[in-house]
């Protein structure tokens, strides 16, 4: 976009680099694009099978009440770190009802779940440890260890036998195991219960980073951890975020009250950080609230689920194994998802086309995801147009 302004002489190197970047994402269709979206669109929600919104609470009005006085009480901002001044009564209440709905003995809030689990690795792993990560951990995950200068090691996605391999083999001091609790872009669950065997037994502590589980899987909307009945004892660092389920922002780390001291005192994306917004802690502790109160929303969506499932299923479209809202509809080609992406868009549904470097070379998909706020005749909607272009793009050369 030309901004009017005159052309900044660069530096030839640098220039170079932009040049080498641009021609990498043309030549792979990697050019990512933002659409500017109004509230008015809000009224389009049947359509958008985008959102992590799961549970629909962005736009509940008790959400939106709880983040109209907060900021009316505190400001907009939080103005400080969470160390200097930044830290509210409402940070204070949020960790303590956080910690009692995870059965955690200690939560800490973030401003966003990238702080979080870079804090969390930040805080407690060191160049002679390792890290084993699931083959398919969120991005942050990784930038978290490899900020800790710790070894990453990956494992097969979801293989705690791979995983047990890899441990028995390593000579590093202390060892942490790292996985999704509901990996973000393939929907399925991360075999919690089994590495936490695994965990155990090689005496490496688990880490869960459940963004995209809790509020909406397990008991009570629990999670991962609690779908498989694992406690701080078993994963003693477990980290949740408000921007997925809760429709608010920011995030928390919870665990054993020592080992989150030392994220407090030791996490740099804890103290130099500016703390989370008031009015998105107050949002979030409305989420939560509404969260243990309304379990209708989870039946809702897990009708959804099924509903969706069932119709891709008797329409031909395959879909990747996962019984949360997130069902990813595989497409290989980068090119092919996003003619996909845009055909959607021209009939008006919102579908994102996920493509390298999120997901692994070949595996570009068409991530749908489902939320409180549709129903069974905005699914139907979405397979019946989708089986049509699908259709058509077979057919065509
Ligand atoms: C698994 C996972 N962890 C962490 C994050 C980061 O959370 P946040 O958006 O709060 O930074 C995301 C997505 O954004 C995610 O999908």
């Amino acid at each position: 976009m030309s901004t009017g302004h005159a052309t900044v002489k660069l530096p030839i190197p640098l220039a170079n680099r932009l040049q080498a970047l641009a021609g990498a994402r043309n030549t792979a269709a990697l050019v990512r694009v933002r659409r500017p979206r109004g509230a008015a669109q809000r009224a389009l929600a049947a359509r958008n099978f985008a959102s992590n919104d799961y549970l629909g609470l962005s736009t509940d009005r008790r959400l939106r009440a709880a983040t109209v006085r907060a900021a009316a009480a505190y400001g907009a901002g939080s103005g400080a770190s969470a160390l200097v001044c930044g830290y509210t009564d409402l940070h204070a209440a949020l960790e303590l009802e956080l910690a009692d709905f995870t059965g955690r003995s200690r939560a800490l809030v973030f401003p966003s779940g990238y702080h979080a689990n870079l804090a969390v690795l930040g805080a407690l792993a060191r160049r002679r440890d390792a890290v084993f990560a699931d083959r398919l951990v969120h991005a942050s995950l990784i930038d978290a260890i490899v900020l800790s200068r710790a070894r990453l090691r990956r494992y097969a996605h979801r293989d705690p036998a791979a995983l047990a391999a890899q441990l028995g083999a390593s000579r590093a001091a202390l060892k942490f195991v790292v996985s999704d609790g509901v990996f973000s872009m393939d929907g399925d669950i991360a075999p919690v219960r089994d590495l936490a065997r695994v965990a155990r037994r090689h005496d490496a502590v688990l880490f869960i980073d459940d963004a995209h589980g809790l509020g909406v899987i397990g008991p009570g909307g629990r999670g991962a951890v609690d779908l498989h009945a694992c406690g701080e004892a078993e994963v003693p660092l477990l980290v949740g975020t408000f921007g997925k389920a809760f429709g608010a922002a920011g995030a928390f780390a919870a665990g054993p009250a020592d080992l989150m001291e030392a994220v407090l005192q030791h996490g740099r994306t804890y103290a130099y950080t500016t703390a989370l917004a008031p009015a998105a802690t107050a949002a979030a502790r409305a989420a939560l609230a509404i969260i243990r109160e309304e379990p209708w929303r989870r039946a809702h969506l897990a009708g959804l689920i099924d509903h969706f499932r069932a119709a891709a299923a008797a329409a031909g479209i395959g879909v990747l194994p996962s019984s949360t809202p997130i069902q990813p509809v595989p497409v290989g080609d980068a090119r092919r998802a996003l003619r996909l992406g845009d055909a959607l868009c021209e009939r008006g549904f919102n579908v994102p086309v996920i493509r390298p470097p999120t997901v692994p070379a070949g595996t570009a998909r068409l991530r749908i995801s489902l939320t409180a706020r549709h129903c069974a005749t905005d699914v139907d909607a979405l397979v019946e147009t989708l089986d049509e272009l699908l259709r058509r793009e077979g057919a065509s050369p």
